[in-house]
């Protein structure tokens, strides 16, 4: 059975004693309510993991990281590596974020790669993918989106997807304040599961925890999370509050 997940990605935000902070008391505030089948994850900055991780200790909150590179190690200034993040007690990459596709420039191919290294790594992969809003208004979202996931994943063995959970976020949508409707996800959760089933199995397809991402706050969370195919979120804006994090892992 699939896990349900919510799952806050901090991008660049949070100072070493915010990160802390904002671990303790999301720790807190969830300790008053059961978590049936329902993972919690953050995403702090690199430099903060470790500390994050500390802090998470022997909760219900696991530590994931933003982004890491393909290579194992070597002349790459500025990088982190699946070695490095497991030397810390990292199990989990989001990888393909479109803030590293659009402002970085990873490309499908180079998003692949980072995908066959985590996998390699036995490292868990949450896959974000997502059309632009020009794609939406043309018609083109489904092409897009089976675009992005064949040259992302669609390559890897059935065995692998254990190691997958997919992310599914419309650019038109994050940080905007502009939601997908709940019909809308469901519609794209739904042709997403249908294209893993198509290209693997129903198996594959029943157990792959299907995310939606994009202005989800306190207040619309409970109706995106009620569709059938939505496992849960990735959130940004709103899981850097105590409070609104809180209520958006309630709702699900
Ligand atoms: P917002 O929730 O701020 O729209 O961000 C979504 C996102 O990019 C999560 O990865």
């Amino acid at each position: 059975m699939r896990s349900k997940i919510v799952a806050g990605n901090w991008k660049m935000n949070n100072d070493a004693k915010e990160t802390k902070n904002l671990v303790k008391g999301i720790r807190k505030a969830i300790k008053r309510f059961p978590l049936a089948n329902t993972r919690v994850l953050v995403a702090p900055a690199f430099v903060n993991l470790r500390s994050a991780n500390k802090k998470a200790k022997k909760s219900n909150i696991e530590v994931v990281a933003q982004n890491m590179h393909q290579e194992n190690s070597g002349a790459f200034t500025g990088e982190i590596s699946a070695d490095m993040l497991q030397s810390i007690g990292i199990k989990t990459v989001i990888i393909g974020h479109s803030e590293r596709r659009s402002i970085f420039g990873e490309t499908d191919e180079l998003l692949a790669q980072k995908v066959n290294q985590a996998i390699e790594k036995e490292m868990e992969v949450i896959f974000c993918f997502g059309e632009q809003l020009e794609d939406r208004k043309t018609d083109n979202h489904f092409t897009i989106v089976q675009y992005q996931l064949e040259k992302g994943l669609f390559h890897l063995e059935a065995i692998a997807w254990n190691q997958i959970v997919l992310a599914y976020e419309p650019v038109w949508a994050i940080g905007t304040g502009e939601t997908a409707s709940p019909e809308q996800a469901q519609e794209m959760h739904a042709f997403i599961r249908k294209l893993v089933q198509e290209k693997y199995n129903t198996s594959v397809a029943d157990n792959t925890s299907i995310l939606y991402g994009g202005s989800v706050k306190p207040s619309n969370a409970n109706k995106i999370f009620s569709k059938e195919d939505v496992d849960g979120g990735l959130i940004g804006g709103a899981s850097l509050n105590i409070e609104d994090f809180t209520e958006i892992i309630k709702a699900i």
